[in-house]
């Protein structure tokens, strides 16, 4: 089975993050705990300053690494991910803040062979990094990684810069793209995706209702929404016809 064809189900289940409630996000640790867990794993992807793509959610340092505790970076503040070179990101530990335990960065790379290794599904959410690179440059950035791992078939890219997901499908037409909103949905909501050519739509829970559910359903789309951490809120949704949820608790 491919990614694009567990979109036919419902009931699926996201490791947002990785499993985030129980190992550090965006770790290699939290995918490995993840395995067995879910039917697919999200993770966020950023570019170093010198362009290589790594696992991150936020656009700074300082909430998810020991960055604001190392003499050499303290003239750095506010420790933006895009200042800071590949070398100068692997020297930093992500895992500690979360439970103490050291945990090394985790390159795209890193987690393309993992997934390969382990036949999982993979999200890879591009955040979005229009202030410091081109579009162009960050989808040829992130694609070729997933074109040297040649695993198309697992993975998904999805963003909240939209811009990104047409270069994404031009680049691969098979792999399946979704758009992220969190506040409103666009206008035009279906008119628009199809402008877009991607397969899905990710929606913030508060967001999802029926109808809008069920409209998306019915245009051909999958729909997944984040974050749900609550089991009777996930179920409601499934039964509205949304697809998967991303969630930080797995069972
Ligand atoms: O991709 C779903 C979800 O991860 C989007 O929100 O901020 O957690 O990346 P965020
Ligand atoms: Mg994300």
């Amino acid at each position: 089975m491919n990614f694009a064809e567990l979109f036919n189900r419902t009931g699926l289940i996201g490791a947002h993050r990785g499993a985030r409630s129980i190992a550090p996000e965006n770790t290699l640790r939290a995918l490995k705990v993840s395995v067995g867990h879910c039917d697919f794993m999200e993770v966020d992807v950023q570019l170093s300053s010198d362009g290589v793509a790594i696992i991150m959610h936020d656009d700074t340092l300082e909430r998810t690494t020991n960055v604001n505790e190392i003499e050499e970076y303290k003239n750095r503040e506010p420790y933006n991910v895009s200042d800071f070179s590949f070398k100068e990101l692997s020297s930093l530990d992500y895992g500690s803040w979360f439970d103490g335990k050291f945990e090394p960065l985790l390159t795209l790379s890193e987690a393309l062979q993992f997934i390969k290794e382990n036949r999982v599904f993979l999200n890879i959410e591009i955040k979005d990094m229009h202030k410091s690179f081109s579009d162009e440059q960050v989808v040829l950035l992130v694609l070729k990684e997933v074109e040297e791992w040649n695993v198309e078939e697992l993975v998904m890219f999805s963003s909240f810069r939209h811009e990104y997901l047409p270069l994404c499908k031009e680049r691969l037409p098979d792999v399946i793209t979704a758009a992220l909103v969190e506040d409103t949905h666009p206008n035009n909501l279906m008119e628009y995706l199809k402008s877009l050519h991607v397969d899905g739509y990710h929606m913030n829970d508060e967001l999802a209702d029926k109808e809008s559910v069920q409209k998306l359903r019915l245009a051909g789309f999958f729909v997944n929404v984040y974050t749900v951490n609550d089991p009777f809120r996930a179920q409601e949704l499934f039964e509205m016809g949304v697809n998967g949820i991303f969630s930080d608790f797995l069972e």
